[in-house]
């Protein structure tokens, strides 16, 4: 497992179809949802000399289940797949892990190509290996590590994607930088999530980060636990908002809270200067949509967070940053300090609500 796919940028055409043609393949079959059939499988099929099969299921995090998974197979069988056949899983997030984890089980595994066509799955879920559904309401609990045979990223799929999406996946991106790479942070905060000009090239560091950290760390033992900043308080506003908004957060929008409220937790903890708390905060709270959190919303939010009793309500693996551009793994957070940092965001947005009358 250790050793990652290749990764090749542009051309998806011609990629699949040397892909295809060296590894002497006996089928090529496209996994599509409703949104990638329309949008992106006519980008590819128009030019595609090779035959090829697709399975079309419906779009949507709720179809990222057993049910789906099993008319993958159903359908991978009444194709008359067999062991030597390509999957190439042609989509966001939920098709990527979801048909990376149909293939790897069908028949003992069949050999498959990441695709991804919305930022979030291009920066981050097709690269390190991880794949899998929803089961019993819990997110990923069943799945495995397995490699595609290559992953495939053209930012030109993104045309067709809108802005709330986009910045699903920016503040990912948001977020490579903060652990990693100062300077890059501060190139995206100066493009913003707009232009898709001269996204290819950021989306290229994003990978780059990822793939290092993985490389280090491929099972998530210490290293990879840096990609997790802005995780853990994130976590808990992402499940608190799916239970109880009607039109609930977006992974990366819960992330993007979670990053101001850890680096107010870096502030107090990991030496994070304040001038640093200031850029980062300014920056997310003016780029995504604020999110009203109120004061009743806070302990069934830190529930969330599962903090230990018997050790004093201190949580120990947050990963915080020091500065903008290093990150440390590991890092103990009471149960106080956590609702400081929720409290330090409500705050963040009354403050931009003063500033920005109209957005309140
Ligand atoms: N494996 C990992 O390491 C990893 C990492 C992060 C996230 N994930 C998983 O990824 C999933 C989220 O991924 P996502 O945000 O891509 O969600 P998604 O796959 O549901 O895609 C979001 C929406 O965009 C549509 N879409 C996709 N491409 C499009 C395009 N080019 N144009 C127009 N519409 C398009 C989809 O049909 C869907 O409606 C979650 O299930 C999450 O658990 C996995
Ligand atoms: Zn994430």
């Amino acid at each position: 497992m250790n050793n990652q796919a290749p990764i090749f940028f542009k051309n998806p055409i011609k990629n699949i179809e040397k892909i295809f043609s060296e590894g002497e393949y006996s089928d090529l079959i496209f996994l599509v949802d409703s949104n990638t059939a329309e949008h992106c499988l006519p980008r590819i099929s128009a030019k595609l000399t090779t035959e090829y099969k697709v399975i079309q299921i419906p779009a949507g995090e709720i179809y990222k289940n057993l049910d789906t998974t099993q008319f993958i197979w159903n359908e991978l069988s009444k194709l008359g797949t067999d062991r030597n056949a390509l999957l190439i899983n042609l989509g966001g997030g939920v098709i990527g892990d979801m048909g990376g984890f149909a293939a790897s089980t069908y028949k003992r595994g069949i050999e498959f190509v990441q695709v991804p066509t919305t930022l979030l799955s291009m920066v981050d879920a097709s690269v390190g290996g991880k794949t899998g559904i929803n089961y019993n309401g819990i997110k990923n609990s069943i799945g495995l590590f397995s490699n595609p045979k290559a992953v495939i990223v053209d930012g030109a799929f993104l045309k067709t994607l809108d802005k709330r999406q986009m910045l699903n996946g920016f503040a990912e991106m948001l977020k490579s930088g903060l652990i990693e790479n100062g300077e890059y942070f501060y190139q995206l905060a100066e493009s913003g999530a707009n232009g898709i000009d001269g996204i290819d090239k950021m989306i290229q560091e994003s990978i780059h980060i990822k793939e290092e950290i993985v490389a280090k760390d491929p099972f998530e033992k210490d290293e990879r636990k840096k990609l997790n900043f802005g995780h853990t308080i994130g976590h808990g506003i992402e499940s608190y908002s799916l239970l109880n908004d009607i039109d609930p957060l977006l992974h990366g929008e819960a992330i993007a809270v979670g990053m101001i409220c850890e680096s107010f937790l870096s502030n107090k903890i990991s030496n994070l200067s304040d001038a640093d708390l200031a850029k980062v905060s300014t920056l997310i709270i003016n780029l995504f949509p604020t999110y009203e959190i109120s004061d009743l919303a806070i302990d069934p939010i830190l529930e969330f967070l599962q903090y230990d009793k018997k050790r004093e309500g201190v949580k120990s693996n947050y990963t915080l940053i020091s500065q903008i551009g290093q990150s440390m793994i590991n890092q103990h957070v009471s149960l106080e300090l956590a609702r400081e940092s929720i409290e330090y965001y409500q705050n963040c947005v009354k403050l931009h609500n003063i500033d920005h009358p109209q957005s309140a």
